[in-house]
């Protein structure tokens, strides 16, 4: 099995399932025309988010990391009237990016983007009285991944449903002695949530058009 075929599989099976409508496709166009690394999730991935949010009955999504917005598209089409998505972006090019994206797709009325560093705006978010979230997507800077996680669970109640991309990473996951402090903030963060008695837990391996990586989800119990 070659990356050709993983991406003309995902590309057949997003075809099917997830096809990109003119708001997704223009939000990835927006994106690499901006000069966006091209790191945002496949659309089947983004249909998974968006049916994990409906099977929650999500009402308040907290995603961290926003990029320029595709996964939040997904995320925000899930939420019912009255719901509400908050999306922490660390880098302002790439919020103003995500904005223009979200407006284009008619969702700026119930998204919210904070700029600025996960860790402070986290904080600002548990000070304001921001929670429960029923669902959080963690899909940012990989070094804080524990943190995340751990902001995540106190930002959440029972029946919480936490995802963090990116678990995998070409089988780096693996390699307890890497100095690469991403492998490490992943391997932390995965230590954290099998520890924690609040959570239940699954990892998964994926292949697809964005190579060999996996996702964590994990149910507040
Ligand atoms: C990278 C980050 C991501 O969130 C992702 O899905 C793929 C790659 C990166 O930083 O390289
Ligand atoms: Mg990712």
């Amino acid at each position: 099995m070659s990356q050709e075929q993983w991406t003309a599989v995902d590309d057949y099976l997003s075809g099917l399932v997830a096809p990109n409508d003119a708001a997704l496709a223009a939000a990835l166009a927006n994106s690499a025309g901006a000069g966006l690394p091209s790191i945002h999730i496949t659309p089947n991935q983004g249909k998974l988010l968006f049916l994990l949010a409906r099977l929650r009955g999500a009402r308040a999504i907290l995603e961290i990391g926003t990029l320029g917005g595709y996964s939040a598209i997904w995320l925000a089409r899930a939420l019912p009237s009255g719901g509400r998505l908050i999306t922490l972006e660390h880098n302002p090019e790439y919020a103003d990016v995500a904005r223009r994206n979200l407006e284009r797709a008619g969702l700026m009325d119930r998204v919210e983007i904070r700029v600025g560093e996960a860790i402070d705006t986290l904080a600002q978010l548990s000070e304001e009285g921001h929670g429960p979230f029923d669902l959080v997507f963690i899909d940012a800077d990989k070094r804080s991944n524990p943190t995340y996680v751990s902001r995540a669970i106190e930002l959440a109640r029972e029946g919480s449903v936490i995802i963090v991309d990116n678990v995998v990473r070409n089988g780096s996951v693996l390699d307890a002695e890497s100095e690469d402090e991403s492998v490490q903030g992943v391997r932390r963060a995965l230590e954290l949530m099998a520890s924690e008695p609040r959570l239940a837990v699954t990892a998964i391996q994926t292949v697809g058009s964005k190579g060999y990586d996996g996702f964590a989800i994990a149910l507040v119990v």
